[in-house]
This record gives C-alpha cells, sequence and structure tokens, in this order.
C-alpha cells in the first residue's frame, strides 16, 4: 500500500506505484531459487528461501510494501554500523578512528587476512567482522546487556519501539561461531580488544540476534537519508558528521566483496546481513527526475536466499532495478 501520498512529487496514483513495485517483487521472487539460505550460523537455515519483501518509506510519509513483509529476522551485519555510530556518540569520532580504519578489504565479511598482511594490523573497517568486534568492545559498560544498552535506546528513538533479541539465534550462533572467535583472539593478541574478549563476542552475537522487519530497516535508512535527524520533528538522533561517515561506509564497504559492483550498478549506501536483510538510504535529489521520494527515502529488503558474498540475492537485484527505473544512483 502506499501511504502519504500526497506529496508525491510524481503525479502517479497510488496504484500505479504499488502495482510497479508488486511486479518487481513479483519477478525477482522467481530468482531466489538461485541463492542459499546460511546455515553456517544454524537457526538460519530455517528461513523461507523464497521469501522477498520492500518497505519504502519516505521522508514525505509517503511508504511502499510488497512481497514478505510482515516476516521478523535478525538484523546480522546491518547491526555493525549502529555500534559504529554508537561507538562514536560515545567516545567520540577521533577515538574510535584511531582503532579502526574506514577502508574496504574486498574479502569475505569475517575474513583477516588484512589483518594479517598489514602494518599496523589495525581492522580496516567497522562493518567486517574484526572491525565490528572491536567496536563491540568499545562501548560503554562492563557487561553485553550494558554495553548495548544504548543501541536499543537509539534503535527505539528510530523505529518507535525496543526491539528484542532473539535468542535462540544468539544461543545457535555462540555455540557454533569458531571464526569470529578465532578473529577475536587475534585482536586480543594485538591489543585492539577493550574489553573481555567472552564478553566482547557475547555483545556481538546479542547484537546480530536483534530482531527486526524490513520496515525498521527502512527506518534507520531513512533517518541516515535525513543527515541523522528525525524525519517528523526534525531532532537530531544522530550527529551529522557521524551520519556522514555511516553512509560513506555503507558506500565503501557495506556489502563487504561486492561493495563496489553495489555502488556501480545501484549507487546508495547499503549495509546487508546474512539472514538476508539489506538497510539501504536514499538521499533527497537534486534533480527533477521521475522519483516519488524527492526528499529522500529508506529502503528494508528481505530476501534470506544469498549470493556467494553473504548478500541477499534477489534483494540486491531488486535493489538494481529500482535504481535504473528510478534513477536512485547519486553520481
Ligand atoms: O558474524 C557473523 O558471521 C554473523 N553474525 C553476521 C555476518 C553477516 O551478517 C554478514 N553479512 N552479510
Amino acid at each position: 500500500m502506499v501511504q502519504g501520498s500526497a506529496n508525491l512529487n510524481m503525479e502517479l496514483t497510488e496504484k500505479w506505484l504499488q502495482d510497479y513495485v508488486d511486479n518487481w517483487v513479483s519477478f525477482f521472487k522467481k530468482q531466489t531459487v538461485e541463492g542459499e539460505v546460511a546455515s553456517y550460523i544454524p537457526v538460519l537455515a530455517a528461513a523461507d528461501r523464497e521469501a522477498l519483501g520492500i518497505s519504502i518509506i519516505g521522508k514525505n510519509g509517503g511508504t511502499i510494501k510488497s512481497g514478505t513483509i510482515e516476516s521478523k529476522f535478525t538484523i546480522q551485519s546491518i547491526s555493525k554500523i549502529l555500534t559504529f555510530i554508537v561507538a562514536c556518540m560515545e567516545r567520540g569520532l577521533s577515538y574510535v578512528l584511531n582503532r579502526v580504519d574506514v577502508e574496504p578489504t574486498g574479502e569475505a565479511f569475517n575474513s583477516i587476512m588484512h589483518l594479517e598482511m598489514t602494518q599496523p594490523k589495525k581492522p580496516f573497517n567497522p562493518l567486517v567482522n574484526s572491525g565490528a568486534l572491536t567496536i563491540s568492545s568499545m562501548l560503554e559498560g562492563n557487561t553485553s546487556d550494558q554495553k548495548l544498552e544504548t543501541l536499543f535506546i537509539l534503535l527505539e528513538k528510530i523505529i518507535g519501539y525496543r526491539p528484542e533479541i532473539n535468542v535462540e539465534a544468539y544461543e545457535s550462533e555462540r555455540d557454533t561461531s569458531m571464526r569470529n572467535r578465532a578473529i577475536g583472539y587475534y585482536l586480543l593478541e594485538e591489543g585492539y580488544l577493550e574489553s573481555d574478549l567472552g564478553i566482547t563476542l557475547e555483545t556481538y552475537f546479542k547484537q546480530c540476534s536483534i530482531d527486526v522487519t524490513i520496515d525498521d530497516l527502512a527506518r534507520i535508512g531513512l533517518v541516515l537519508s535525513n543527515d541523522g535527524l528525525d524525519p517528523d520533528t526534525e531532532e537530531e538522533i544522530i550527529p551529522r558528521k557521524v551520519t556522514r561517515l555511516a553512509k560513506a561506509l555503507m558506500l565503501t564497504c557495506g556489502m563487504y566483496d561486492a561493495s563496489g559492483k553495489f555502488a556501480a550498478y545501484v549507487g546508495i549506501p547499503a549495509k546487508s546481513g546474512v539472514s538476508g536483510g539489506i538497510m539501504a538510504v536514499v538521499p533527497p535529489r537534486v534533480r527533477e527526475e521521475e522519483f516519488p521520494f524527492l526528499e529522500g527515502c529508506g529502503i528494508g529488503v528481505y530476501g534470506p536466499a544469498l549470493d556467494n558474498q553473504g548478500n541477499s540475492m534477489a534483494g540486491i537485484k531488486l535493489l538494481r532495478h529500482i535504481a535504473n527505473q528510478w534513477d536512485l544512483s547519486l553520481f
């Protein structure tokens, strides 16, 4: 359904816009068979491989939703951009950037090759696991719940309710994640962890296990699109300079070793998660193109069938199509 379309800049009926997106979702849903649902975190294997949904929420109040729109799923790596924002707000940008860089690795999200191949062995960016664990370790608080409290406060401001941790997903990753333990020990040895490794891993597994919907992801994207300001009240939720850096990191690192192609062919900041979520940011437009959200919008996508880079296969194809149809690219 498309609500609040009174301000939609295009002279299009609500139904016409909705039909557009419904048709696109139906088309790309057929391609979910080419992807695989994540199973290295056992609980994720239960996801419906054919699910595909999108929620677009505009600053003008317009919304378009289609496909699998009610499902809750774990936020996974999308949480990394949020903990980065929280760390910058708690500790200051220079403190965080002294410990984690802002460079893409071109590697898988859970690789540590870049740590071993460079000096100093500083994590390249906060969106790969090595950087995210470093960020989780520096969040204020002594326990994982204390460390995540500011994240939950931030999320409640953005999505309008306090989300919950999916305990089954948390325990599933906690009990199987050898790779993150290996990365954690490496960071500990190199002096990048500021908390006990056990607390750091617990914090990270819990943040990745927060349950969200595509509406929630769209609302997060909308706040980032609105330069960190509440889209309704214009109250500052995230400082402008932190918001700017977060969007730059999403554009260059948000889709891991598919970030270059996503920037080239979609052209907007986005962050993926291994349960099939994508959170994307469409800034306000400067061109009078045929685009129904001139004042910007956030997009949430869910499609658990993943490609080889651990990103939602149909979700990326759907976003690429919409980017072409509505000229979303920043460039
Ligand atoms: O650390 C992990 O492997 C997961 N908790 C998150 C990985 C993830 O979401 C990668 N994104 N596509």
